[in-house]
């Protein structure tokens, strides 16, 4: 008995498949996010078919013109395959046999659904990577308007959720954007090594037939070949490493998520989240959660799975196909899918928030966070560094037991713990002042803010440059 979808590649058995055992085995619904890319992948193959006179120059037209109409076919939903189709290679060429007749049968020369479907996850992943890199350029785009807009708003920096030194917002806002500029690296580079092809490898082995497997690289737009035909068909690591660099895309996005939850309550109250990123409680008529973050803050644990079961996956599998592999195609996907909507996400929440530009304006007046800066100034003035923090220390321990903050800190009290104050410490105590001075590469000073701009500002217009040879 012949069913469609299985009789195509069953002629040694007597059997058809059990309907249980197509329906457990059954990638389609899955693949069928591959669908342009498997054509497209067919209609190269076809296309060097016909080039090297394997079939003739009529017959590579017929199938290539064969395969649009089953791509229109099954995107317009007249035709609709479904489980008796193992995977999109299958219910492709079945289709293509229907639309074309005999000449159909000969699309599957010189190839093998191994190297297929190892053709089709590259090319898709080409695609989408450059919309995660435009997603990515975007965000920092965003990031880098804010720090425009509201970067000299001043506000504690801190180590260990604890205050540390005064700082501007551009500054804090830049150690967000540079490891997202380093994603976009990551992810580059990721893309160079899934940027080769491997249709051609067939099964595993190569083919007898008189193949140019540049032909059909050069036609999908390829950068080169795999060139091995066991480790065409066999390796998943540049999948895994598309998503290992996800994982830590999302990691970045997560400490965003963090920040964002933390400044939007009404403990810290110094961001507001715009309304369209903002929700409400079923009971809480008052509440204004920053749903939008917590998403993205979980997640990035999801990209985490994806990439465990990728590695998982391939972990002491023999060389070279071997169908475990079919399960390679939901973690992907869903950590490139997951990546790209909370990068969105972030860039949509980072362009409509609200800053409290004052919240921390005269919090920091006299706040401890100025301590290190009365240390500096002793050591500026040749106090060694540890000597001038022991002071210190015992200037806080002071304040503290009155109750009080640094304001507290007269110019006659401060010589009490050491003659080398000088007569007036306004300018120390002044937390913004304290922010400017740090002008050293990379510190806080606004200064160093502005020339960190022009550089990220550079990197993003690189990627129009790239994008455009693409
Ligand atoms: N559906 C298969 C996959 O996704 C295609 C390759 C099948 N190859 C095979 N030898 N059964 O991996």
């Amino acid at each position: 008995m012949r069913r469609p979808g299985s009789h195509l590649i069953r002629g040694r058995f007597t059997a058809p498949t059990g309907t249980d055992m197509q329906r457990f085995s059954s990638s389609l619904a899955v693949d069928l996010r591959m669908l342009d890319e498997d054509i497209d992948g067919s209609i190269a193959h076809a296309t060097m078919l016909g080039r090297v006179g394997i079939v003739t120059p009529e017959e590579a037209e017929t199938l290539c013109a064969g395969l649009e109409t089953v791509r229109e076919e099954i995107h317009r939903g007249d035709w609709v395959p479904g489980d008796e189709h193992e995977d999109v290679h299958m219910a492709v060429e079945e289709r293509l046999t229907l639309v074309v007749g005999e000449v159909g049968k000969k699309i599957h020369t010189a190839r093998s659904r191994n190297d297929q479907v190892a053709t089709d996850v590259r090319l898709w992943l080409k695609r989408r990577l450059i919309e995660l890199d435009d997603a990515l350029a975007d965000l920092i785009t965003a990031l880098l308007d804010r720090i425009e807009a509201d970067g000299r708003v001043l506000l504690p920096g801190y180590t260990h959720l604890q205050r540390g030194q005064p700082i501007l917002l551009g500054h804090h806002l830049l150690g967000h954007v540079w490891p997202l500029a380093r994603d976009r690296e990551r992810l580059a580079g990721a893309l160079a090594r899934v940027d080769k092809s491997p249709l051609g490898a067939c099964a595993m082995a190569g083919t007898p037939h008189p193949i140019d497997r540049d032909i059909s690289a050069e036609l999908l737009g390829f950068d080169g070949l795999v060139e091995n035909a066991m480790d065409a068909v066999a390796s998943r690591d540049h999948e895994q490493e598309v998503v290992a660099a996800c994982a830590i895309c999302m990691t970045h996005l997560s400490r965003i998520s963090e920040e964002l939850v933390l400044w939007s309550s009404v403990e810290f109250n110094f961001v507001r989240l715009g309304d369209a990123y903002a929700t409400g409680s079923s009971i809480m008529p008052q509440k204004r959660n920053p749903d939008a973050a917590e998403l993205v803050r979980g997640k990035s644990a999801r990209v985490y799975g994806d990439l465990q079961a990728l590695l998982s996956l391939v972990k002491a599998l023999p060389l070279a196909y071997n169908r475990d592999l079919q399960e390679d195609r939901e973690p992907l996907f869903d950590a490139v899918d997951t990546t790209i909507a909370s990068v969105r996400i972030t860039a949509g929440m980072w362009r409509t928030l609200t800053v409290s530009r004052d919240r921390f304006e005269s919090d920091l007046e006299g706040d401890f966070s100025l301590a290190t800066e009365l240390a500096d100034l002793l050591a500026a003035r040749g106090v060694p560094f540890r000597e001038a923090h022991e002071v210190v220390g015992g200037i806080v321990r002071w304040c503290e037991e009155q109750g009080r903050g640094l304001e507290a800190l007269t110019a006659s009290a401060a010589r009490e713990f050491h003659a080398s104050f000088p007569d007036d410490l306004g300018p120390w105590l002044d937390p913004r002042a304290a922010a400017e001075r740090r002008t050293s590469a990379g510190g806080t000073a606004w200064k160093e803010i502005k020339r960190q701009i022009t550089m990220l500002r550079k990197t993003v217009l690189r990627k129009t440059d790239s994008e455009s040879q693409v």
